[in-house]
């Protein structure tokens, strides 16, 4: 260590003597708590796993042990909602600011859940697989780059086109959003491709010309026997009646919460959109930001921004 390092403290050394006394270990938080871990096998976070994200219950502890009251929260890295959403169950008003086209889908899609026709929708997913197969013209909806080409197997990606033909004839804005969002749920178990950290690995059955030893992610599901799952864990989390369901969690008080607190989302930087908001206008912040870039976020869900692309141009 030169002297000038021992007499110049770092900048992170600076943060955090200016944050210190504002810091507070909480050793009995597991690791299971703070990751996406915990919220593997709760309804709706269970429907599309956006691992960067934390825990809802983190976030109601937070709350919580933290605020006082309900009232306005902030997350201005929103990920896939997890603050704004755990905020709303317990009566917060929540804005989110997101970057990824990914997470802001995925909030979009929970959104349109509030008052959704569930048994509508469950006439529409029983209906889905005869009308997908009467569809013989389509357009191919899905606009490949170089790090997703050969991503699906042809069939699944043909089965894959005909579906999203078919959402686009549901008049239903809400319902039309939960199917799409079935689908992109679904594109990682439909590929040759596995998230590895921030890239895709590919398997050996692919087209691809892979180097090193061959990779086999094992069944790689049809695109009906997929969607089916999918659409039917969907449904056994909304509907009542069901041994899992939201509903059971969710008591009538809590629906009114829901609906009293409208999410608001904005897609964006937050490096742009946190200026144009007014000073004080929250009451509490929950976030994680982006690690200083460590990760790219572009590149690990390279399928889901692919077809993601495609509902924004419908
Ligand atoms: C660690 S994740 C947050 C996950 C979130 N806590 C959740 O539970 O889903 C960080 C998020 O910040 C987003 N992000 C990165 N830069 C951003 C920016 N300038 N403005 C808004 N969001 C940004 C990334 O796309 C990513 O979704």
């Amino acid at each position: 260590m030169t002297q000038s390092s021992t007499l110049i403290p770092s900048a992170r050394q600076l943060l955090y003597d200016r944050m210190a006394s504002k810091m507070e270990t909480a050793n009995h938080l597991s690791r299971k708590v703070v990751s996406f871990q915990a919220n593997k096998d709760e309804p709706i976070y269970r429907w599309f796993k956006y691992k960067e994200g934390f825990s809802s219950a983190l976030v109601k502890y937070f709350l919580g042990e933290y605020g006082n009251k309900p009232g306005r929260l902030l997350d201005p890295f929103a990920g896939a909602g997890t603050t704004l959403f755990a905020g709303q169950e317990l009566g917060w008003q929540s804005l989110g600011i997101e970057l990824l086209p990914v997470g802001a889908f995925v909030m979009q899609a929970r959104e349109a859940l509030n008052g959704i026709d569930t048994d509508k929708l469950r006439r529409i997913v029983k209906k889905t697989w005869t009308e997908i197969s009467q569809i013989e013209h389509y357009v191919n909806h899905i606009k490949h780059i170089t790090i997703t080409k050969d991503a699906f197997p042809d069939e699944t990606e043909r089965q894959l086109n005909k579906f999203l033909a078919f959402c686009a004839t549901i008049e239903d804005e809400k319902i039309q959003t939960v199917m799409r969002f079935a689908a992109f749920a679904v594109l990682e178990d439909i590929s040759y491709t596995r998230k590895d950290g921030q890239y895709l690995r590919w398997d050996y059955r692919s087209n691809r010309e892979l180097s090193g030893k061959p990779f086999d992610k094992g069944k790689i599901l049809t695109f009906e026997e997929a969607l089916k799952h999918k659409l039917n864990q969907i449904l056994v989390d909304l509907l009542p009646g069901q041994s899992i369901n939201l509903f059971e969690q969710l008591d009538s008080n809590r629906h009114s919460t829901i609906e009293q607190n409208p999410v608001s989302i904005i897609e964006g930087s937050c490096l742009e959109e946190l200026p144009k908001l007014e000073s004080d206008a929250f009451d509490f912040i929950v976030t994680s930001p982006p690690y200083c870039n460590r990760y790219d976020y572009t590149r690990t869900y390279a399928l889901e921004l692919v077809f993601w692309d495609k509902i924004a141009i419908r």
